[in-house]
């Protein structure tokens, strides 16, 4: 193939594939190796994204490129529903034991965090006959129709493609920042969480629910992370009403927040738990895994798919599996504790960063036009971002608003370019303060 620039290469793009699948930056990438991103003209990048938090174990990474090779070279797909194959069956008893939860599990596979979310779902409401099913305010669960409808935030995700799913409900979230009741934490006690008994009086029968679905830090709702005690509480309620508790690892998952899953930084047990993203380093895979007994309860055909637990997607996912029995999970929290610091340093310097947070490397600043008034800062952080790039640092923004600066590097960054990438962002909040 003949080389092309970046420039000529969105020509094309964009004469031939529609404007809703999104961009955040005009780049095409030559090459990704560890924490580096070279695009089509030579140019190389920080990479902050790590493909929206999928590369945990760092682009093509060594394990799990020879694991690709090495299951391409003896079947690529056969459909598990029609022969079997060893790595579907290894990864379920792996993720089985891993998951948070002391008790018998099953797992399936399917294409994608979305997929995963829906099935999550069918199970739910399978298992309990019960139709309802509570998300939260800001939650992001995927684009597929019952994914958008558990998903809060209007534009761009839900707008214009209603009717939604019916039979979700929406409660609002523990954002202790911008707190939905006024209050304060630790003198709140979690009121957030409480408030789901009030809930079932005024929206929906605590007897007509069959699963509450949340995630463990919200990823695109702007990594809010709840205080220590909510998810305990809600759990609580949700056990005392016979509704199942669905963790979204989704995003959080794989070592992102310094632990395996996120679930464990809040001492929650889910009943079902949904991975994708990391769990196979770039290729197409999302898992389901859940108490046996629930797992258990839809009858034979009623879940699956031509695609799901592909093989190499699922030797990927081993090898990704037995990076992280190592010594990345060690690495993942000691590089949390310094973007934490690094952020607060920031934020001693910046008035715009109104709040960092985040568990491990899932790290987030809030940008605000003002401190007191909490005013968010969308464009400025918009700006930042572009400018980031502009110096090769690749970083997203997330939340409602549009506010919120996230990190989601590969664990294997190494610390100079971790400093580099810091140094970048100083540089474009300098710059940005100077207008
Ligand atoms: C928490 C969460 N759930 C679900 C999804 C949807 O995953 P996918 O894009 O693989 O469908 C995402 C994707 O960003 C996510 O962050």
């Amino acid at each position: 193939m003949q080389k092309k620039t970046n420039q000529e290469l969105m020509a094309l793009r964009e004469k031939h594939v529609p404007r809703g699948p999104f961009n955040i930056t005009s780049m095409f990438v030559k090459s990704a190796h560890g924490a580096t991103l070279e695009d089509v003209e030579g140019k190389e990048y920080i990479d902050f994204a790590g493909g929206i938090g999928v590369i945990n174990v760092g682009h093509c990474n060594k394990k799990v490129v020879s694991a690709i090779k090495e299951q391409a070279e003896q079947y690529i797909h056969t459909c598990f529903h029609v022969v079997m194959y060893e790595p579907y069956v290894q990864l379920a008893m792996k993720l089985n034991e891993i998951t948070p939860g002391d008790f018998p599990k099953k797992t399936f596979f399917v294409n994608s965090g979305a997929e995963a979310v829906e099935n999550a779902v069918k199970i739910a409401r399978y298992a309990t006959k019960r139709p309802g099913i509570i998300a939260f305010e800001n939650a992001f669960h995927g684009r597929t129709y019952m994914a958008m409808s558990l998903t809060s935030k209007v534009k761009p995700y839900r707008f214009g493609f209603n009717p939604f799913c019916p039979e979700v409900y929406r409660m609002p979230f523990a954002y202790c920042y911008r707190c939905p009741f006024g209050r304060e934490y630790p003198s709140c006690d979690v009121y957030c969480a409480g408030y789901l008994e009030d809930f079932f009086i005024g929206n929906v029968a605590g007897e007509s629910v069959a699963a509450v679905i949340a995630e463990p830090i919200q990823g695109e709702g702007g990594f809010v992370v709840p205080p220590p005690g909510y998810f305990r509480k809600v759990k609580e309620i949700c056990e005392k009403n016979g509704i199942l508790f669905i963790m979204d690892e989704i995003q959080t998952g794989m070592g992102r927040t310094g632990k395996l899953f996120a679930s464990e930084h809040h001492d929650v047990v889910p009943d079902i738990i949904l991975t994708a993203k990391s769990l196979a380093a770039g290729l197409p895979l999302g898992g389901v895994t859940g108490r046996a007994e629930i797992m258990e309860m839809p009858h034979v055909g009623g879940l699956g798919g031509t695609y799901g637990g592909n093989p190499i997607a699922c030797r990927a996912a081993l090898a990704v599996l037995d990076l992280l029995d190592t010594e990345l999970l060690t690495k993942s929290r000691d590089l949390g504790n310094r973007v934490r610091a690094q952020f607060l340093e920031l934020q001693k310097e910046f008035e715009m960063i109104g709040d960092v947070r985040g568990l491990g490397p899932m790290m987030g600043i809030e940008l605000v036009k003002d401190r007191q008034t909490k005013e968010p800062a969308a464009e400025k952080t918009k700006e930042l971002a572009r400018r980031c790039l502009d110096k090769g640092l690749v970083v997203l923004s997330c939340g409602n608003y549009g506010n919120v600066i996230r990190t989601l590097m590969p664990l294997v960054i190494t610390d100079e370019q971790m400093n580099k990438g810091f140094s970048i962002m100083r540089e474009a909040f300098t710059e940005l303060t100077r207008g």
